[in-house]
């Protein structure tokens, strides 16, 4: 199978993508995958956390790449001996910098955002990967416009929330006209008290694009912290079965 890119995003912030990405790239590598994540949040990284990569040990970021310091295969860290956990494939991490001074020179300076779609495409192709996951800053910016156009699967994640409806509507629209191939949304932070199929249907009938996962609102996922991938921390967990479902949707 030809390796696909994964674009996970939300229009509003903390909705959930990272630790939805983390877990992802989670349960495909248990199922084998290499799989690649990569930090587009250049503005506010963190995903790094979930995985468990402290600042000393990246070598190389993804702002090296973009600034041609190296290739983007320098800057892909091999953190699957990170998570504690039996897992087949491997999982390679493209962090963004997390020091003050390469947050500021991207958003001065800018950059060349083409250089992230070729950056995708060699790291593919260099790690044989079978998946890359790009987990994305909130709204919509040059890097995100660019994500979901490479994307074959975009994930679009919303809380139930109407400050959300608005946002997502407005993203979907934007993924219709970039002809991204499988748009997916994903309901986050559902409370117990809301009826679940009238959500979904509402959803679907806003959107007209398929509900791929319903996660509830869950103690332990606030509990956790980000200090670890819920996927592999709670697998027997409703969240983890939705979110199992949803890979077997993208490996389908
Ligand atoms: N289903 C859930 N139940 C409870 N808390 C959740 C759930 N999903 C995510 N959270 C919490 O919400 C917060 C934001 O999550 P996360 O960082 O994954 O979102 P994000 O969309 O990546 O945020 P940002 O837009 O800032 O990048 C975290 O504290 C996380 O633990
Ligand atoms: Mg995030």
């Amino acid at each position: 199978m030809p390796p696909k890119i994964i674009s996970v995003h939300s229009f509003r912030g903390g909705t959930g993508k990272s630790n939805t990405t983390a877990s992802l790239s989670a349960l495909l590598a248990k199922k084998g995958y290499r799989v690649g994540v990569v930090d587009t949040d250049i503005q506010s990284p963190g995903i790094h956390v979930l995985f468990n990569l402290d600042e000393s040990e990246m070598v190389h970021s993804l702002n090296d790449y973009l600034w041609g310091k190296c290739e983007i295969s320098e800057t892909a860290h091999d953190v699957s001996g990170h998570l504690n956990a039996d897992i087949k494939g491997q999982i390679f991490l493209i962090p963004s910098s997390i020091q003050a001074g390469e947050i500021v020179r991207v958003l001065r300076e800018g950059y060349d955002v083409s250089l992230l779609n070729d950056g995708f495409r060699d790291v593919l192709k260099t790690m044989n990967l079978d998946y890359l996951i790009v987990d994305t800053h909130p709204g919509l910016n040059e890097e995100t416009l660019l994500s979901i156009a490479v994307s074959d699967v975009l994930i679009l994640i919303m809380r139930p929330d109407q400050q959300d409806y608005q946002g997502t509507a407005v993203t979907v629209d934007i993924a219709r006209k970039l002809d991204v191939p499988n748009l997916f949304l994903v309901i986050n932070k559902m409370p117990k008290s809301f009826d679940l199929e009238s959500v979904q249907e509402q959803a679907e009938s806003n959107y007209h694009c398929r509900v791929a996962a319903i996660l509830p609102h869950a103690d332990e996922m606030m509990e956790l912290a980000s200090s670890d991938i819920f996927a592999l921390r709670f697998p027997d967990h409703e969240i983890t079965q939705e979110l199992e479902a949803l890979a077997n949707l993208i490996e389908s």
